[in-house]
C-alpha cells in the first residue's frame, strides 16, 4: 500500500500505449450504438470475458476486431480524450501515443478524421487537464508495404500533428527492413523513428539488429531479448537508446518461452528502460500505475529504481520545449 501510494504520487511519462488498445468495453458499446453497429456480445461483462489470448496473433485478432466501432472524428476524439483523462488522473504529465491508421483507412475512415479527432483531444486535454502528448503513426507490419506507404503519404499533410513513426502488429516474418523506405521518408520529413521488437518473436535478435543498425531507430519498443546479445547491448548503450518495456503485456501475452524478468535484467545491464502499459483495455483495464505496482513486486524495484525509471521516461521523450518545461 505504501509502494502503491509512492507510485501513484510519482510524476510519470508514458511512451508505449496504443490508443486503440485503450478502447474500453463500455466505450465500445457506446460507439457501436452511436454508429448503428451491432456487436456480438450481450453486455460489457460478456465482451470482457472474450478477451482471452495466449500469444501475439491471438491478442491482435481481438484488438483489431474491437477497433471496428471507431468510425468518426468524434469517435477518435472521445477515445484519445478518455485515455488522456485517465493518464492525467494517474499523474502522467506527458504521453506519446501510437495509432494504427491503416486499419481505419481500410474501413473507409479518412486520415483527416483519425488525426483530427486525436489532435483535438490532445489540445483539449493539454488545456483542461495539463497533460502534454504527442502522436506516433504505426505501420501495421503484417499488411503490405504498399499499404503502409499509402498511409504515410496520407498522413504527411498532417505532419505537424505527428512526432514519429513506429512499427507494430504481427512481427513474424515482417522484419524492420521491410519498411526501410518508409522510415527513410518519415525521417526526411523530420519525424523520429521507433519500432516494436516484441518479446520472444521469431528472428528477434536479427530484428533488433536491423532496427539499430539498418534503420537506426531513435527508440525501441519492447526489445527485452537484447539481453541475449552483449554486442547489441553495447550498440544500444553507445547510441543511448531508450526502451519502452511493457511488463504486463509481455508477461501475459507471451506463452512461447519461459517469462524472463526483462525489467530487472535491463536495469541491471545499465540499459535505459522505461515502463509502459501497451494495451490497457485488453489487459484488465490496468493503466500505468497498476502496471508499475505489479512490476515493482515482480522485479523487486526499490523506490530509487522507480524514480530512476521515471527519470529515464522524461529523458526518453520527444516533447517540444514548452512540453518539456511543463514536466518540471
Ligand atoms: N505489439 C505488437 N503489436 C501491437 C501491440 C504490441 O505490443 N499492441 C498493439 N499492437
Ligand atoms: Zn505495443
Amino acid at each position: 500500500a505504501d509502494m502503491a501510494r509512492f507510485i501513484a504520487a510519482l510524476p510519470k511519462a508514458e511512451y508505449h500505449v496504443h490508443l486503440e488498445g485503450t478502447l474500453e468495453a463500455d466505450m465500445k458499446f457506446a460507439l457501436a450504438k452511436r454508429n448503428g453497429l451491432d456487436l456480438p456480445f450481450a453486455d460489457v461483462a460478456a465482451m470482457k470475458a472474450s478477451y482471452i489470448y495466449h500469444d501475439l496473433p491471438s491478442f491482435l485478432a481481438i484488438y483489431y476486431d474491437g477497433m471496428k466501432v471507431l468510425r468518426t472524428e468524434q469517435d477518435f476524439h472521445d477515445l484519445a480524450y478518455a485515455y488522456l483523462a485517465k493518464a492525467a488522473s494517474q499523474n502522467i504529465l506527458y504521453a506519446e501515443m501510437f495509432f494504427d491508421p491503416q486499419e481505419h483507412l481500410k474501413r473507409g475512415v479518412p486520415m483527416a478524421a483519425v488525426i483530427g479527432g486525436i489532435t483535438s483531444a490532445r489540445v483539449a486535454a493539454a488545456a483542461q487537464l495539463g497533460i502534454g502528448s504527442q502522436l506516433i503513426l504505426c505501420f501495421v507490419r503484417d499488411l503490405s508495404a504498399e499499404s503502409a506507404m499509402a498511409a504515410l503519404e496520407a498522413a504527411l499533410p498532417f505532419r505537424e500533428h505527428l512526432v514519429a513513426v513506429g512499427l507494430d502488429s504481427d512481427e513474424k516474418d515482417h522484419p524492420p527492413i521491410k519498411f526501410a523506405a518508409h522510415f527513410a521518408k518519415a525521417r526526411a520529413a523530420g519525424l523520429k523513428v521507433t519500432a516494436h521488437c516484441d518479446l520472444n518473436q521469431k528472428d528477434i535478435l536479427e530484428h533488433i539488429r536491423q532496427a539499430i543498425v539498418d534503420i537506426r531507430v531513435d527508440r525501441i519498443d519492447h526489445g527485452g531479448n537484447i539481453l541475449e546479445s552483449p554486442e547489441l547491448m553495447a550498440m544500444a548503450k553507445a547510441r543511448n537508446l531508450y526502451f519502452t518495456v511493457c511488463p504486463s503485456f509481455s508477461g501475459t501475452v507471451r506463452g512461447d518461452k519461459p517469462p524472463i524478468d526483462v525489467v530487472r535484467g535491463m536495469l541491471d545491464a545499465g540499459l535505459n528502460v522505461t515502463i509502459n502499459s501497451d494495451d490497457p483495455a485488453y489487459m484488465g483495464s490496468e493503466y500505468l500505475n497498476e502496471v508499475l505496482v505489479k512490476a515493482q513486486a515482480r522485479s523487486a524495484l526499490t523506490k530509487a529504481e522507480l524514480v530512476q525509471l521515471q527519470r529515464n521516461a522524461f529523458n526518453a521523450g520527444w516533447m517540444s520545449e514548452t512540453q518539456r518545461a511543463a514536466c518540471h
